[in-house]
């Protein structure tokens, strides 16, 4: 936890309303593989991370809403009886819940909310996602709303759709809520079944190096790709019976009904088909402790988002071909929808300080550009915050 974005938003919440918050977070999250899986009702096999978003929150008598983001130092006013999507963006990240929460008939009222965090923004860490769920969390909690955690990440996920205007799958907010410790969620985005697959790293680490090439263009582009793969569904239902989705399609039926017709909508659930064969062979062989075998896997799916899926770009994939001439590194691949953001390393931990100062100059030489890196540390998914510092830390009142 990052005590020192605790005590911030406490003190700021105790000096801008007067009373102390109940304090929340939510966490960012990684995806080992497994991407654009999950809006074909594929699967996905992400990590909530220790880098989260946190809030401090306390309801109100009336229907006001009063934000502060620390991040941005920017605050907005508004009311839930005139919920829509702000010019400034950040806000909707947490109007957008509101709302899906008064859409399916909770009865909330206006809350006071100061939020920070330290997931780096639009680095495919899904920093958007962790506000909406941090929120739908507190709001659960300060209205005694008696929503399911399942629940919670649907809210959330409409939220994106609704507010951000991103028809994101359920991944991103699903770890986000139900991220557990020293362990990956293989989830199927079907059933929403799912299973924690503990992580047997023995002597490897995830590194995350981050291109801070911020994926502007991502939103439009993701909206494309998720509507490339319901065409690719609708060329074989003309033929086949009883599909759904691209989860109920072989490669054979795509080669017969959609290669021959719409060659970019091919090579989109061409891609798809084979990420969800690899997503499965991963996750054995992490249950097997075979991570040679999975890094393997990961600089396959690479491959697929950057030729097939087309969502990668010349900086992630600098960083993956580099990283593919280095024993230590097992795998590397782009992360989250694309365009930017970061890359993840199944690398050997005692040579990740090795690779960053290699990786690190040529990165800025060749592409102008700053590296960033961190270690994926896994955590648990939303909670309620119960400061464990001493009240002596706590800010003065004032
Ligand atoms: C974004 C979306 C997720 C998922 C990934 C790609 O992070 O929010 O739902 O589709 O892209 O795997």
């Amino acid at each position: 936890m990052n005590h020192e974005i605790v005590v911030e938003i406490s003190s700021v919440f105790e000096l801008m309303f007067g009373s102390k918050p109940r304090l929340f977070r939510s966490p960012g999250r990684v995806n080992i593989i497994g991407e654009h899986t999950d809006y074909n009702e594929g699967f996905v096999l992400p990590a909530a991370i220790d880098k989260a978003i946190y809030v401090g929150i306390a309801a109100r008598e009336d229907n006001k809403i009063r934000l502060q983001t620390l991040e941005f130092d920017d605050a907005i006013t508004t009311d839930l009886d005139s919920l829509v999507p702000d010019d400034k963006g950040w806000p909707n990240y947490v109007l957008g819940v509101a709302q899906q929460l008064q859409k399916r008939g909770y009865t909330i009222g206006g809350f006071d909310m100061v939020f920070n965090g330290d997931v780096p923004i639009g680095s495919g860490l899904s920093s958007s996602a962790a506000v909406e769920c941090a929120t739908a969390f507190a709001l659960n909690e300060i209205f005694s709303l008696g929503i399911s955690k399942k629940d919670l990440a649907f809210i959330a996920q409409k939220a994106e759709h609704e507010f951000a205007g991103v028809m994101c799958g359920i991944m991103d907010q699903f770890a986000s809520v139900f991220g557990k410790e020293q362990h990956v969620i293989h989830l199927d985005c079907r059933s929403i079944e799912f299973e924690y697959v503990p992580l047997q790293m023995e002597g490897y680490a995830f590194l995350l190096l981050n291109t801070n090439v911020k994926h502007a263009l991502a939103s439009t582009e993701y909206n494309t790709r998720r509507q490339q793969c319901e065409r690719g569904v609708a060329l074989v239902q003309e033929h086949v019976e009883g599909v759904r989705s691209l989860r109920d399609i072989s490669m054979e039926q795509l080669d017969r009904w959609v290669r021959p017709v719409e060659d970019i909508v091919y090579q989109r659930c061409k891609y798809v088909i084979e990420e969800n064969q690899r997503l499965l062979a991963a996750v054995e062989h992490l249950k097997n402790g075979d991570l040679a075998a999975l890094g393997k896997e990961m600089f396959e799916s690479h491959n697929g988002l950057s030729t097939l899926y087309d969502v990668s770009c010349r900086e992630l994939d600098f960083l993956v071909d580099f990283v593919k001439k280095e024993p230590a590194v097992l795998g590397a691949r782009m992360m989250g929808g694309g365009f930017g953001g970061c890359t993840i390393n199944l690398i050997k931990e005692d040579a990740i300080e090795e690779l960053v100062s290699k990786i690190t100059p040529a990165y800025q030489e060749a592409m102008e550009l700053q590296l960033d890196h961190y270690i994926a540390k896994t955590a648990n998914g939303s909670a309620e915050i119960k400061p464990e510092f001493p009240e002596s830390l706590m800010p003065e009142k004032i």
